[in-house]
């Protein structure tokens, strides 16, 4: 087997132990409150990470874009939800197609969007299932409250189309001042998404699904009665991000990436071989921070494309040649900047895993 050691640098790990609680973890939580867990895939885009969330009980996968949709349904995963807007017309021609194959669900927020979805629809004798999505504070997609009866009836009644329920990433809650606040925040998104649900019901709608989905949420918002679904992503990883957030601590983190110092030139001011291309560009504005470095005294903070500036401060400085590992701040984002990762348990490489369905 090989050792961490040995790995050409940059390298993203993913620590197995870690991953696995994280999966074990959420997938108990949900199971025990009787709600469907259907993780968001962007954060891994990795089958074997997907494979061992759906092995542990997720009824099926979110989706962010058409690429990661192709990707699970060629990979054979029967139950995906696209949480994003189906809009233009290669969009429209992918939903078509891909509701053909089997198993999508889509969301929509807007008649502008539905128009041209139940013209093709219709035209190719197909009925796209969808979810109306809701805005429950982030003010990003998603009909804002007051609406939805209105919005609801005119989507529910275009040919071509089928409303199954609700959807809300509950997105503002990552803009909270403190956890018990984010706690509250997410139990109302909760609780204001479930009477939207019975509001439509009691109109005569079917409202088969209530989904939310994040992972500041997820131990708030799917567990409002009504929801049917809950859609966190990130805590298969977490990241330095989550930490702040209070979602999970150092040890849960299992996603780094493995730098060599390259050069120290100037005393305390280490430079390693991961800039934003290994980490992305996501940076903890208030806390001047490109990553969590694995060494007491020694912080991320500065990086251009493939070059990062550390701050050394530690009792033993860093030198040429020495390895960090670092808990990036976005683990969605870092991901994306990777063709494939390292799969290990303590300081072995048990296997090399692909990412897929990357821009
Ligand atoms: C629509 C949707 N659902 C679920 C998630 C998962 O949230 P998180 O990344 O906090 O786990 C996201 C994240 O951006 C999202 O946009």
């Amino acid at each position: 087997m090989t050792s961490i050691a040995d790995l050409p640098t940059p390298a993203l790990l993913v620590d197995l132990d870690r991953l696995e609680r994280n999966i074990a973890r959420m997938a108990a939580a949900f199971a025990g409150a009787g709600v469907g867990l259907r993780p968001h895939t962007k954060t891994s885009k990795c089958l074997e990470v997907v494979r061992r969330q759906l092995d542990a009980g997720a009824l099926g996968m979110t989706c962010s874009t058409p690429a990661e949709v192709a990707w699970l349904q060629a990979a054979g995963v029967t139950d995906l939800l696209w949480a994003h807007a189906p809009v233009g017309p290669p969009k429209v021609a992918f939903v078509i197609d891909a509701v053909r194959r089997g198993g999508l669900t889509v969301a929509l927020d807007s008649e502008e969007a539905a128009a041209p979805l139940s013209a093709a629809a219709s035209a190719a004798g197909v009925t796209v299932p969808f979810v109306l999505e809701i805005n429950t504070g982030h003010a990003r997609l998603g009909v804002d409250p007051e609406r939805v009866p209105q919005v609801a009836a005119r989507l529910a009644a275009r040919p071509g189309l089928r409303l199954r329920g609700l959807l809300t990433h509950e997105g503002h809650l990552a803009t909270q001042p403190d956890r018990p606040t984010l706690e509250a925040a997410g139990r109302t998104a909760g609780e204001l998404m479930a009477r939207l649900a019975a509001g439509l019901r009691a109109d005569g709608h079917a409202m088969e699904v209530v989904s939310v989905g994040s992972t500041p949420g997820a131990t708030s918002t799917p567990f409002a009665a009504g929801v049917t679904e809950g859609r966190p992503g990130t805590y298969v990883y977490f990241d330095a991000n989550q930490m702040r957030l209070g979602s999970c601590t150092i040890d849960d983190c299992a996603l780094t990436v493995l730098a060599r110092v390259v050069s120290v030139q100037r005393a305390g001011r280490p430079i390693i071989d991961a800039g934003i291309k290994a980490m992305s560009s996501d940076t903890i504005a208030a806390a001047g921070s490109v990553g969590l470095v694995d060494r007491p005294g020694v912080a991320f903070v500065d990086a251009n494309e493939e070059h990062g500036f550390l701050a050394d401060a530690g009792d033993r400085p860093l030198v040429v040649g020495d390895l960090v590992r670092i808990i990036p701040n976005h683990a969605c984002g870092t991901t994306n900047m990777w063709s494939h990762l390292y799969a290990v348990r303590g300081d072995q490489v048990v296997e090399r895993w692909e990412i897929s369905a990357r821009y």
